[in-house]
């Protein structure tokens, strides 16, 4: 965190009366402004429903409100908010947009410096990001950003076309794409625990490690969001971005610095080094009727807005092999699934067992492997798994954790999009996604897209298919 002061910044929210900016930007960006690091103004480019700048003004304050902001404690008219219909998508609402802006800059006496921030679905992306160049919002004279909210493409093809349009527009240095994981600060953490403890460090290879699995379970289902995700499904929503953020961060080459570039490299590098994934690597599922924490819930299939015949994926395992010096060898575990048993996002490090045991009554295999885990939410923290001998006079080796959690030793962690923001603001791109770093994803899991030949069913409140546990040789997969 740099204390450098922020210039003043318009904030042009493409989507600003949608769901995530509902939910997630608005409330940060309330945060933020109570730190009052910058003089911020926004402009809701509304999508849906219509407003004007005092009814918008109201429908934010009611909505931030919802999402816990202390009304009274932020003391704010919402005067530094704007509204703007952009609901047809048409070149000359984005017409009218631009004249708003020039407006607005003028009379708050603004330079130029703008941030637009595309909170709207994917298929809306091209559109809003070819009109914003086409009547010339991309131009000032001041500082300039695009945001782009993920999944960026669909496959491939579609983000390598996505980003020759953004880039006809604007340069690589002006883009964020986000991931919002990256903005976490358990997986920020990630790198601070690997590269701040050199204990660590040096285990962390395919000699003294075993496996790796990584796991984001989630216990609600699809929600409100059936139009989106029947087309997308639990490989592009989550695998594709996601869990593939945290498997770089977890395999990657120490950076030479901290900075966007260095950063970004590695974990380039790491996408380029894995090998292309079998189809039998890969267990798709998909949730039927079951109960979830002690209440019903119905099947995919079942749920409003989904088509009755869909093969669409809420859950995917699949193992992966990294080839290169580090990594040749171990089974990477990726595994994400909605409606499971219990929410819990967990990075499982198992390390080799000794290489014989002294201990006459074991075999090898009756040692228990150490682990580390390192659990992102919920119950943020690390627990270490190691053996150590009950007392008596025979040994027996139970085992027994080193336990930290992040909630007993500080305060509140800043919601990931409070971090994302702010970067943006800073200029600074390490947390975001650069165009090689999502090709190459994309090249990875494109050939595992739609159709799969076959989808298992599992009951919601479980933990997936049975057929996701054979890709490590019938162990269970998950901790708890
Ligand atoms: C989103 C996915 O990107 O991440 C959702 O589209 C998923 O399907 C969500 O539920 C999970 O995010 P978090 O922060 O709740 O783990």
């Amino acid at each position: 965190m740099n204390g450098k002061r922020i210039p003043p910044y318009l904030m042009i929210v493409v989507g600003g009366t949608g769901d995530l900016a509902r939910r997630k930007l608005l409330p940060a960006i309330c945060r933020l402004r109570e730190k009052k690091l910058s003089e911020f103004y926004m402009i809701g480019a509304g999508t849906g429903r219509q407003h004007n700048d005092a009814t918008y003004r109201d429908f934010v304050a009611r909505s931030v409100e919802d999402e816990g902001v202390n009304l009274d404690a932020l003391g704010d008219d919402f005067g530094w908010l704007y509204y703007n219909s952009v609901g047809g998508g048409t070149l000359e609402e984005y017409r009218t947009l631009a004249a708003r802006i020039q407006e607005l800059e003028k009379e708050l006496n603004l330079p130029g410096n703008r941030i637009f921030y595309l909170a709207v679905p994917p298929s809306v992306f091209p559109n809003a990001i070819k009109n914003i160049g086409e009547v010339g919002l991309n131009k000032s004279g001041g500082d300039i950003k695009l945001v782009v909210e993920k999944p960026f493409g669909q496959d491939l093809k579609s983000a390598e076309t996505l980003n020759e349009l953004v880039h006809g527009y604007f340069s690589e240095s002006q883009i964020y794409r986000i991931d919002h994981y990256l903005g976490k600060e358990t997986v920020q953490n990630l790198i601070a625990f690997r590269f701040s403890n050199a204990m660590f460090e040096s285990l962390w290879n395919r000699d003294r490690i075993e496996r790796v699995e990584i796991t984001v379970a989630e216990t609600v289902g699809v929600g409100h969001r059936a139009g989106y995700y029947d087309r997308v499904g639990a490989l592009r929503d989550m695998i594709q971005n996601h869990l593939t953020q945290i498997l770089t961060l977890i395999a990657m080459e120490v950076p030479t610095s901290l900075d966007a570039e260095s950063v970004r490299h590695e974990k380039v590098k790491v996408l380029r080094a894995i090998s292309p994934i079998s189809p039998g690597d890969v267990i798709y599922g998909q949730y039927t009727r079951g109960a979830v924490e002690g209440r019903e819930a119905v099947g995919y299939t079942e749920e409003e807005g989904i088509n009755k015949e869909s093969e669409t994926e809420t859950f995917v395992a699949l193992r992966l092999n990294i080839s290169n010096w580090r990594w040749q060898g171990i089974p990477f575990v990726l595994r994400t699934g909605k409606r499971m048993f219990k929410s819990i996002t967990e990075v499982a490090i198992t390390f080799r067992r000794p290489p014989v045991s002294i201990f006459r009554q074991f075999s090898i295999k009756d040692i228990q492997a150490n682990k580390l885990i390192m659990t992102l939410q919920p119950n943020e923290g690390f627990d270490l798994y190691f053996n150590v001998k009950e007392p008596g006079d025979s040994y027996k080796l139970p085992t027994q954790n080193l336990h930290f959690q992040y909630g007993e030793v500080f305060g509140r962690i800043p919601d990931a999009y409070e971090t994302l923001l702010l970067d943006v603001l800073r200029g600074d791109q390490t947390l975001f996604v650069r165009s090689d770093e999502v090709e190459s994803s994309w090249e990875l899991y494109t050939p595992l897209l739609t159709p799969h030949s076959n989808v298992y069913r599992y009951a919601s409140g479980t933990w997936g298919p049975d057929a996701a546990e054979n890709l490590l040789n019938g162990d269970k997969w998950c901790t708890e």
